[in-house]
This record gives C-alpha cells, sequence and structure tokens, in this order.
C-alpha cells in the first residue's frame, strides 16, 4: 500500500510580519496557521506529517499539536528546495510525498485529496492557481500543446515569461525515490542564490516524465500570507466560511462580518446570534439560543432556549435550558447554571453551581458556592470567599432568601427554606426556614439637627 506522507515547510523567518512570534504561529480563527495546515490533513488519515522548521524553533515545536508529527530541522534557510532535503530521509522510497506550506492557513481538505490523486499516471503533480497579479510567484511554463515543462520564480524570468498568470502555489506531489534524486541535483546558481524546490520541475521534465497539474479555482485558498495586511484580509475569508457553515446549519446570523469565531462552534437549529460576538474555544450552541449584541463566549455550552442579553461575557461554563443571563453578566470559569436559572445585570460569578429556577438578578458576586434549586439571592449579595490566604465555600439550600445587601462569608450554609434579613453579615450557619438577620435595630433621634455651614 502506498502512503501519503506530507511534509509541510515552515522554516522561514517571516521578516515582513515584523514580529517576534514566528510567522507560522500567527493565528487565523484563533488558530496557528501551520496548525490549520495540519489539520487539514486530518480527513487524509495519514500516519505520519514531517514539518521543516527552523525560525522560533522552540516555540513552534512547542505551540503545535499532533499526533503523528516529525521535526525537521533547517537550521539555515537556504530554499524551498534545501527545506525539502532536510526532511526527505524521513520518507520510506513509494511514499507519496506531497510538500505543503506551514503559511496558506485556507487550503482545504478537498484540495489536498485532488491533489494526491491528481497524480494518476504523472510523476510529479503541481498544485496551481491563477491569479490577476502574479507578481512575485513563480510561473508555470508550458510548450505549445500545453505540457509543464518548468517553473521560473519571479526573479529569474523574463518579460514575456512574468506575463504568465497561472502560478506554483508551492503545493506538490511525486514519489519519495524521485524527490532524493532531484533534490540531489539542485544547485543555487539562480538570482536569489537558493536551493529552488521548483526546479524539480524542469529535473523531471528532462528525464522525460510526465508532470500534471491540478488547478485551484478559488486563489485565495492557496495564498500565503506574508504581513499583517495579508493576515487580516485571510482572517475575513476564515471567518466568512466558518459563519457561512453556521448559517447553512440553521443559525440566524445577523450581520455574518460581525461574528468571529475564533475555535470550534456547533449550534441547532433556530439558534440566534446578534452582531458583535465573539466565540472562542470550544463552543455549544442549543437550539433557539438568543445571543444578543457584544456577548463573548469562550470554551462553554449553552442549552436550548437560552437568552444571552447584551454584553455579557461567558467563560468555561455550563448552562442548562432556558437560562436568563446579562446583560452585562460575567460568568467566569466552573460556573454551572442549571435549567431556569437567572443571572442578571452586573453579576460576575465563579465556580458557582446555581441551581434550577434560582435566580440573581442585580448586582452581586457568586464565587465559590453552592446553591441550590429556587433560591432568590437579593441584590448586592456577595459571597465573601476569599479571607486573603485562602478560598472558602458558600452552600445555600433550595428555597433560601437571601435579603439585598447581605454578605456571606465563607465557610458558611444557609439552610433550605431559610430567610436572610437584607444587609446582613452572616458569619455563621442561618439554619433552615428561619429568618436569620445581623442588623442593628433601627432607630430615630428626635433632637437631631443637620449641621449648618460655619
Ligand atoms: C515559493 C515558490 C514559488 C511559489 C510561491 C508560492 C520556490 C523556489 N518558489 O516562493 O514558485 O509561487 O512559493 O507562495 O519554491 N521555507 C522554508 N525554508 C526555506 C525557505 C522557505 O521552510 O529555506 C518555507 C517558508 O517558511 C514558506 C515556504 O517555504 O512556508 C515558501 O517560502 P517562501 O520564501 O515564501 O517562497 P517564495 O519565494 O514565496
Ligand atoms: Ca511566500
Amino acid at each position: 500500500m502506498i502512503s501519503l506522507f506530507p511534509i509541510i515547510l515552515a522554516a522561514g523567518q517571516g521578516t515582513r510580519m515584523r514580529s517576534a512570534l514566528p510567522k507560522v504561529l500567527h493565528t487565523i480563527a484563533g488558530k496557528p496557521m501551520l496548525q490549520h495546515v495540519i489539520d487539514a490533513f486530518e480527513p487524509l488519515s495519514v500516519a505520519r506529517i514531517a514539518i521543516v522548521y527552523g525560525h522560533g524553533a522552540e516555540q513552534v515545536r512547542q505551540q503545535i499539536t499532533g499526533k503523528q508529527l516529525l521535526w525537521a530541522l533547517q537550521a539555515e534557510q537556504k530554499g524551498t528546495g534545501h527545506a525539502v532535503q532536510q526532511a526527505i530521509g524521513l520518507a520510506q522510497d513509494n511514499d507519496l510525498v506531497l510538500i505543503a506550506y506551514g503559511d496558506v492557513p485556507l487550503i482545504r481538505s478537498e484540495t489536498l485529496t485532488e491533489l494526491a490523486q491528481g497524480l494518476g499516471q504523472a510523476t510529479l503533480c503541481i498544485l496551481t492557481t491563477k491569479v490577476a497579479n502574479p507578481k512575485g510567484y513563480g510561473r508555470l511554463l508550458r510548450d505549445t500543446s500545453g505540457k509543464v515543462v518548468a517553473i521560473v520564480e519571479e526573479k529569474d524570468a523574463n518579460v514575456e515569461q512574468r506575463l504568465i498568470n497561472e502560478i506554483n502555489t508551492g503545493f506538490m506531489v511525486a514519489r519519495a525515490s524521485d524527490w532524493k534524486r532531484w533534490l540531489k541535483q539542485l544547485t543555487p546558481q539562480n538570482a536569489q542564490g537558493e536551493y529552488y524546490l521548483t526546479d524539480c520541475v524542469g529535473l523531471a521534465v528532462a528525464e522525460g516524465w510526465l508532470v500534471n497539474t491540478v488547478l485551484c479555482e478559488d486563489s485565495q485558498e492557496v495564498e500565503g500570507i506574508n504581513n499583517r495586511v495579508q493576515l487580516a484580509q485571510l482572517e475575513r475569508v476564515a471567518q466568512r466560511r466558518q459563519v457561512e457553515q453556521l448559517m447553512l446549519n440553521g443559525v440566524t446570523v445577523v450581520d455574518p462580518m460581525r461574528l468571529d469565531i475564533r475555535g470550534k462552534v456547533t449550534a441547532q437549529m433556530d439558534t440566534y446570534i446578534d452582531v458583535n460576538v465573539v466565540l472562542q474555544g470550544d463552543v455549544v450552541l442549543g437550539k433557539n439560543v438568543v445571543i444578543e449584541p457584544n456577548c463573548v463566549i469562550k470554551d462553554s455550552t449553552i442549552g436550548d432556549f437560552c437568552h444571552i442579553k447584551a454584553n455579557s461575557v461567558i467563560e468555561s461554563a455550563i448552562i442548562a435550558d432556558d437560562c436568563d443571563i446579562g446583560p452585562f453578566a460575567r460568568i467566569r470559569a466552573g460556573t454551572v447554571l442549571e435549567a431556569e436559572a437567572k443571572v442578571g445585570n452586573f453579576v460576575e460569578t465563579k465556580k458557582a453551581h446555581i441551581g434550577f429556577g434560582s435566580k440573581v438578578s442585580h448586582l452581586s458576586y457568586i464565587g465559590d458556592a453552592t446553591i441550590g434549586a429556587n433560591v432568590n439571592v437579593g441584590a448586592g449579595t456577595i459571597t465573601c470567599n476569599y479571607d486573603g490566604v485562602n478560598k472558602h465555600q458558600t452552600v445555600i439550600e433550595d428555597g433560601a432568601f437571601i435579603g439585598s445587601c447581605s454578605q456571606l462569608v465563607a465557610p458558611v450554609t444557609v439552610g433550605a427554606g431559610a430567610t436572610i434579613g437584607a444587609g446582613s453579615t452572616i458569619t455563621k450557619n442561618a439554619p433552615p426556614d428561619k429568618l436569620t438577620l445581623t442588623r442593628a435595630p433601627q432607630k430615630t433621634i428626635d433632637n437631631w439637627k443637620r449641621p449648618v455651614k460655619e
């Protein structure tokens, strides 16, 4: 059986990014561009992928993941041919070696498959595309019958060749044994003094082999990123792809230009997303969820029929069905809302489990807390979870009622059905079904007068 062995070139410096971060680690849709290329091979179920790395070596190796990665160091970057020379030894002679670039993040799995299959009876197959302005790219040279004869780089091309608008994307496939033979013959005798991988095309033709091409219709898919302007352009393309997928799956997106997905989002039918929403990491949305403007939701699950009101921020939370959140709520990591819970405006929660139908409607901090079902937490209630050194738990049992502006000094438990009088500072457990309060009795001073200005 012939196996497909991708080699991804990612050693280049990316000078034009003007960044301390290696180019291939800059993100598109929240994911490093190199990771996009690796993930595009996922459906092709390849056993191994070689990455040629060099610039920012340590950072790249730390941040890029994949179970099947092999790393080939190219300490000095002497051209694309030199880069492949560093990794080709990892391939078995009859492997189909597919060369890919780490700075082409929008490449689709379908195109990689087409390229691999495009080899057919030929010895080398090149992924090409047609562009209005071919400046900077390698051009495909063909004879009068249309057969590929070579690739010429911009800097080595004559005036006539520079008019050719079919360009080399850099993605190519051939058998490892053929690559090995051609790579040995490369010389840096060209305008850039580099070992050009593209010279392998001329070598294959000189040996009498047939060179095939596969044309990529959408040139944006194979566009490489060299600077932050191109990074932003391809970010928009990536966003449009993702948002369109969401819409085709039955989600209403009020303005596709004003939803950003930086991660993996799944959503059920008839969910509605208003403008300026950012979804990050792994986000799961149920059906008929409404997300109002300016919300940020990260690594969270939102149940059916939830209503997330404007300007809410939700991170690492699990929200069950029919919950009501915001406006201006901050749901922090470890928050769990059971069905029909409500967290209102200017409420912050952290590691809080809020039970069925319970309400924290206004101006509260609920941290390290377990709240039962049908609890009402009055406006301005604070769980005092931190003694300056350690964090402590607050437990509020089913049906309790916490009067407004109370402080619950943890560790403390409020029993089921208990009522806490407004403005209390609760430092000891409050028994079930009773009224507990720490408020000083109200008094009126009869002969008191307001001070007057001297
Ligand atoms: C290359 C092609 C050109 C093609 C263009 C498409 C060659 C000689 N030229 O040109 O025909 O139209 O890509 O974008 O192949 N890299 C290394 N090590 C190196 C040099 C490059 O790993 O020593 C990597 C880069 O990180 C990048 C890729 O190879 O991912 C392409 O390198 P780049 O310098 O951008 O090639 P171009 O000159 O644009
Ligand atoms: Ca390039």
